[in-house]
């Protein structure tokens, strides 16, 4: 609680103490206290608590190889507050409008580069590349802005086909910060 609502919990039990029996004086304590409820209520609309949104899957499968610009479907859920993510489709369909932040990481395979894009709606919003040697890592930490149906997903940047290492190295992840 706030040091405000504390002092006016104080200041209203005083002036009740020196009016006692006075249900004017009762009246004025219970809208007090109505208020600072209602305060506190405010400060939970933000989703801090279980039904916040987040997300975190990976790839654990072998290394399947991935053929034109289509969402890579991280098989493996590790977390899925508000089901907001489908391991059918590879798509999180934002669950509630806000600021979220969202991060990848991708490998591609020993030799062979790997191209990916994090996409919103179906609009490349920034690009990954995993390099030809030994594996190349990947990773982006974006924040967004996102509104409730939104389609996030990484997707494989390229038309041609390409191989990923999966084994758990690949995974994507996201969460509501704020309204
Ligand atoms: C990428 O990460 C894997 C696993 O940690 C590692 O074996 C590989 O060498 C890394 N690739 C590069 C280019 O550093």
């Amino acid at each position: 609680m706030t040091p405000v609502p504390v002092f006016v919990i104080m200041f209203v039990v005083s002036i009740s103490v020196v009016h006692a029996g006075r249900s004017c004086e009762n009246q004025i304590f219970d809208n007090m206290i109505d208020k600072i409820v209602a305060l506190q209520s405010n400060a939970n609309d933000d989703n801090k608590g279980k039904d916040r949104p987040a997300f975190t899957v990976s790839l654990t499968t072998s290394e399947p190889t991935i053929t034109g610009k289509v969402p890579i479907k991280f098989n493996n859920i590790i977390l899925n507050r508000r089901s907001g993510y489908d391991p059918s489709t590879g798509y999180f369909t934002v669950p509630q409008t806000g600021l979220y932040h969202i991060s990848a990481t991708i490998m591609s395979r020993n030799g062979a580069a790997f191209h990916a894009s994090l996409d919103k709606n179906g609009q490349d919003i920034v690009l990954m590349y995993g390099t030809k040697i030994n594996g190349g890592n990947e990773s982006t930490n974006i924040v967004l802005e996102l509104t409730k149906g939104d389609k996030v997903c990484v997707k494989h940047y390229i038309s041609g086909s390409e191989v990923i290492h999966g084994y758990g190295y690949c995974y994507f992840s996201g969460y509501y910060i704020s309204k």
